[in-house]
């Protein structure tokens, strides 16, 4: 019998009771047992109703992210990353809770199975108040990108106190961060993954980053510093024996004339980006045009097996992005 019908049956029964029970006070058994019925399915009622509502929050406040982090992305214009894999309307344009989806199922799958990069966010003692704020929005660009890419990584900020100022400066200046698709644990990655697993980037570190492998884990340390604290990341892996390795920045880029600071020191969104565009594409070069911030004075080197054009082909695709 369909709910509502049972509801009904039951409604009007409870009326007759009613009736009883004002003469009598007393149920009879068959009377109690409908009673219970009724309150089972009206709790039922209540708690899918509850449900929905929830379920509907949690579509708004995605899709109010998706507004936040879409900045002017014209809603039917598909983003690089998101080609070949997008959901359309009749009319074949992609609309905005189409987009929302799509983003929310990959960041989710990810959750699942994607390669795990972690930012540590136990360095709130070594930044100021501006340092904080300028961390908070660059983990905000950062989630943004993550959102963006085809192939997502599953995120983890480690060390993340929610009564902390990095966790609250999130929520000041990150529209829906407590929505993030994400991980954020108070814990230490060091209680999640074994040693043995972690890779600490570093740009301190003397090893090279050569490739990602999906079996470890990487950490980007969760740090703004505006007046360079050299090694601190270096001397923390040191400390609890874990590897590090620096981005293969000097292997694929050169400096180029000019008064540049050629230091190799990335913001955390900038690594990020970088690591998820050699995640997606398999190709350092790219993936270090992304990231790299011209002011730097870095460009690619040429190909070693003599293609002058492709370095010239690839610098002025990203000046025309
Ligand atoms: C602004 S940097 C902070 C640098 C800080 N002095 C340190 O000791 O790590 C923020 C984080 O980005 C990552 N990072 C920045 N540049 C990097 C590079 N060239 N290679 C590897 N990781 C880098 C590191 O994880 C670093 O902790």
């Amino acid at each position: 019998m369909a709910e509502s019908s049972i509801l009904e049956d039951c409604d009007s029964s409870i009326q007759d009771e009613q009736t009883t029970i004002q003469s009598s006070c007393k149920l009879s058994k068959k009377a109690e047992k409908r009673l219970k019925k009724y309150q089972a399915i009206v709790q039922l009622k209540k708690l899918k109703r509850k449900e929905k509502k929830e379920r509907r929050r949690a579509r708004k406040r995605e899709e109010k992210v998706c507004d936040c982090n879409d900045g002017d992305d014209e809603v039917g214009q598909s983003t690089e990353v998101l080609k070949g894999n997008t959901a359309h309307t009749e009319k074949g344009k992609e609309t905005k809770r189409d987009r929302c989806r799509m983003i929310r199922t990959r960041l989710k799958n990810a959750m699942k199975d994607g390669l795990c990069i972690c930012i540590d966010c136990g360095f709130e003692k070594n930044m100021d108040k501006k340092e904080i704020c300028k961390l908070s929005q660059q983990l905000g660009r950062l989630y943004g990108s993550n959102r963006q890419a085809q192939k997502p990584f599953h995120v983890y900020f480690t060390n993340l106190d929610t009564e902390g100022t990095i966790y609250k400066e999130c929520v000041r200046v990150n529209c829906g961060f407590e929505d993030y698709i994400i991980d954020k644990v108070e814990n230490s990655h060091f209680d999640i993954f074994r040693k043995d697993e972690i890779v600490y980037l570093s740009p301190d570190s003397s090893n090279v980053l050569e490739t990602l492998d999906p079996d470890k884990v990487y950490i980007i340390g969760g740090l703004v510093d505006e007046s360079p604290q050299k090694n601190v990341t270096l001397s923390n892996a040191d400390v609890n024996e874990i590897y590090t390795a620096h981005l293969p920045i000097a292997e694929y880029m050169e400096k180029t004339d000019g008064k540049f600071s050629y230091s190799k020191i990335l913001a955390i969104n900038q690594v990020f980006d970088i690591l998820l565009t050699y995640h997606n594409t398999g190709d350092w070069r790219e993936a270090l045009l992304t990231g790299v911030p011209a002011r730097k004075g870095y460009v690619l080197k040429e190909y070693e097996t003599g293609n002058e054009t492709e370095t010239t082909i690839l610098q002025y695709s990203k000046l025309t992005l």
